[in-house]
């Protein structure tokens, strides 16, 4: 079987250290470096006990013989990621989240002046995937929603990725009817009806204890429709992370979202 070889970008980190375990296991795929700025340059040992790779505080340093860049540091390391390797013909999955409209341009620019795979998902939980499209379906249906997204303490960005993925999702299938928005006329303490997406009320929750959460809720007259996903550890990614691996290498240009290669 020919091995895709992967080099992870933020190894020393919590999804980087989940994704090399990952690329581990995987048969067909072989982890061939390591980059995180906080690393010294040097070798890690393989988490199955299989032998060691490359690492380096720089990307540069480590992609040599790489078909592929995992990406999990924040949206600089993710551009920044995208910008070496792209010249390079070495496609790109990004797991950052964080990432800018206009960096998301910049993505599908080089993905096509390089002629690379670029791979873009704010969440590769395949049930978040899922909720995207369940959201989609049920939004035409209901004139009111509400957002909440919950997540660890240690998250740095607001809403979550996924959380506007949804809430974007939902906006476009109303085709220009935007949901409706309770404004309270007197608001006692300021910031409790969230954030607002096209009148969906965004709300972000941050606490020890959580991973990743988010819920959906849909109204109309007397009715409620919940939908819900729960991403309880960190491997819950990997199998959307494997998908994408798989995916990028076999063509060139920008896929945003796991929902587009599930077949949905
Ligand atoms: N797409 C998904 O399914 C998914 C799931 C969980 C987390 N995330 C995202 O993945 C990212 C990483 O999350 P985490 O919990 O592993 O964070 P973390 O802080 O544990 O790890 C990030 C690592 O990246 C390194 N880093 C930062 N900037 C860098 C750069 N420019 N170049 C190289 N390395 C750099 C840091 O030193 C650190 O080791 C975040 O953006 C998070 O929101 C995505």
């Amino acid at each position: 079987m020919k091995q895709i070889r992967v080099a992870v970008n933020g190894v020393s980190g919590r999804m980087g250290r989940e994704a090399l375990s990952a690329v581990c296991r995987e048969a067909g795929l072989t982890p061939v470096g390591g980059a995180d700025l906080s690393a010294a340059a040097g070798a890690v040992a393989l988490p199955d006990g299989s032998g060691e790779i490359p690492v380096s505080g720089s990307l540069e340093d480590v992609i040599g013989s790489a078909d592929v860049v995992v990406d999990f540091t924040n949206a600089e390391g993710a551009m920044q990621a995208i910008r070496t390797a792209s010249p390079l013909g070495t496609a790109v999955v990004v797991g950052s989240t964080g990432l800018g409209e206009s960096d998301v341009g910049e993505a599908a620019d080089l993905a096509d002046r390089h002629g690379v795979g670029v791979f873009i998902a704010p969440n590769f939980a395949l049930g978040a995937a899922v909720m995207v499209h369940l959201a989609k379906v049920a939004a035409p249906f209901f004139d009111y929603a509400d957002l909440t997204e919950m997540h660890h303490e240690a998250k740095i960005d607001a809403p979550s990725g996924t959380a506007l993925a949804i809430a974007r999702a939902a906006a476009d299938a109303r085709r220009g009817r935007p949901f409706v928005s309770n404004v309270p006329e007197k608001q006692t303490l300021e910031g409790t009806r969230g954030g607002t997406h096209e009148g969906i009320s965004v709300h972000s929750a941050r606490m020890p204890g959580r991973m990743a959460h988010h819920e959906l809720v849909f109204g109309a007259l007397g009715q409620t429709l919940t939908i819900r996903h729960d991403s309880i550890n960190r491997e819950s990614f990997m199998p959307g992370v494997v998908m994408a691996i798989r995916h990028v290498v076999k063509g060139p240009g920008l896929t945003v979202g796991l929902e587009n290669i599930l077949g949905l």
